[in-house]
C-alpha cells in the first residue's frame, strides 16, 4: 500500500475547511488579500447584504460602520495571506439563545393547554352516566390538535437549522398549488369556503415544492378556519415588471383588526383566541420563515369585516 499523495491530503483539508466555514452558524467569511469574498458562510450569505463570493466584500463591513463589530483572523497559506472574518453582531448569540429558551417556554406553555383538556375529558369519562363516545371524540380532537403543535414546532426548527428551502432549478408553480388546494377541498366545503386558483401555467421559482406547498396550504388552510362560510379565497401569482413573482391568498371573510396585522407573522400569535379556538399560531410564522430564506418578504393587509390578503413576494427567478 503506497503512502496516500501529497494532493488527496490537500483535497481532504480543503473540503474540511470549506465545509467548516459554509456550515458555522456564524456570519463568517474567508478573503484573499484583496478583500475578495473566497468562502462564505450560509449564514453570513442570508443574514449580511453585501456578501457575495467572488466579490469584494463592501467596506463598511471591515470598518464596523454596519454596527457589525468584525473579528480578524490572518493566517498564511501556500504563500498567500487570507483572512477568516467573523461578521455577527456584538450580542448576535445571546439574543439566539434568549429566543430559543423563550420559544421552549412558549411551546411548553401551549402543549399545556390542550393536555390540561385531554386529562379533565379523560376524568370526566369515568364518571358514572357521561356519554363516553362524545368525550372520546372532543379527546380525539385534543391529540390532533396537539400532534399539529409538534408537528409545526419540529417543521420550525428544521427550518432553522439550515433545512433547505431554495431549489437547485426551478419549480413550476400552478402543479403544485394545484395539488395543496385539492387536498383541502372537501375541508373548504364543509367550512362553506371557495377555494380559487389564478396563476399561469408557465410561473416557475427557484423554492423547493415541498416549501411552496406549506406555503400554500397555510394560507388556503387559514381561510377555511377563519375567514367564515360564504367566503371566497382566491390562490394568485403575479410576476411584476422587475420579474419578481408575488404568491398572494386573499379572501373576502371575517378579516382581522388593522392593528394585528404586523403581528400575524409573530410565533403562537392568534387573533381572538376565543373565536378561533383550534390551531397553533405558528402557520404564518411558518410562511414567513420559508418566504424570507427564499430572499423573500411576506406582508398582510386588510381590516375587520373586508378579508385578509397575505402576500409574499419572490425575488426574480434566477
Ligand atoms: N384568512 C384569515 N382570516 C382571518 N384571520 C386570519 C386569517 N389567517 C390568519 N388569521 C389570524 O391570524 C392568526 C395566525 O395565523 P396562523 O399563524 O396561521 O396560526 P393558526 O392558524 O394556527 O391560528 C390566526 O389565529 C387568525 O386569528
Ligand atoms: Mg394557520
Amino acid at each position: 500500500m503506497g503512502k496516500p499523495s501529497v494532493r488527496t491530503v490537500a483535497m481532504d483539508d480543503e473540503i474540511r475547511g470549506r465545509t467548516l466555514v459554509e456550515e458555522s452558524r456564524e456570519a463568517v467569511v474567508v478573503l484573499d488579500d484583496g478583500d475578495r469574498v473566497v468562502l462564505a458562510s450560509r449564514r453570513a450569505r442570508q443574514t449580511v447584504e453585501g456578501v457575495r463570493e467572488g466579490e469584494r466584500l463592501p467596506p463598511d463591513l471591515l470598518s464596523g460602520v454596519r454596527g457589525v463589530v468584525p473579528h480578524v483572523v490572518p493566517y498564511e497559506i501556500d504563500g498567500r495571506r487570507e483572512r477568516l472574518v467573523y461578521l455577527s453582531r456584538e450580542g448576535d448569540l445571546a439574543a439566539y439563545e434568549e429566543l430559543r429558551s423563550g420559544f421552549t417556554a412558549a411551546v411548553s406553555h401551549e402543549l399545556r393547554t390542550p393536555l390540561a383538556r385531554l386529562l379533565t375529558l379523560l376524568e370526566t369519562a369515568t364518571l358514572p352516566g357521561e356519554d363516553v363516545s362524545v368525550l372520546v371524540e372532543q379527546a380525539q380532537r385534543e391529540v390532533e390538535q396537539i400532534t399539529e403543535l409538534i408537528d409545526e414546532v419540529l417543521f420550525l426548527s428544521e427550518l432553522e437549522s439550515g433545512g433547505r428551502v431554495v431549489a437547485l432549478g426551478l419549480t413550476r408553480i400552478r402543479p403544485v398549488l394545484e395539488e395543496a388546494l385539492g387536498e383541502l377541498d372537501e375541508r373548504a366545503a364543509r367550512a362553506g369556503v371557495e377555494l380559487r386558483l389564478e396563476c399561469d401555467s408557465d410561473l416557475a421559482l427557484g423554492i423547493r415544492p415541498r416549501m411552496l406547498r406549506v406555503v400554500a396550504r397555510n394560507l388556503a388552510e387559514n381561510a377555511i378556519r377563519y375567514a367564515g362560510p360564504g367566503a371566497t379565497f382566491v390562490l394568485g401569482v403575479e410576476q411584476s415588471a422587475d420579474g419578481s413573482i408575488a404568491v398572494i391568498g386573499r379572501d373576502d371573510g371575517i378579516g382581522v383588526e388593522e392593528a394585528e396585522l404586523p403581528r400575524l407573522f409573530e410565533r403562537f400569535y392568534r387573533s381572538d383566541r376565543a373565536r378561533a379556538s383550534r390551531g397553533t399560531g405558528l402557520g404564518l410564522a411558518i410562511v414567513k420563515h420559508i418566504v424570507t430564506q427564499a430572499e423573500g418578504t411576506v406582508e398582510a393587509r386588510g381590516s375587520r369585516g373586508r378579508g385578509l390578503e397575505v402576500r409574499c413576494t419572490f425575488p426574480a427567478p434566477r
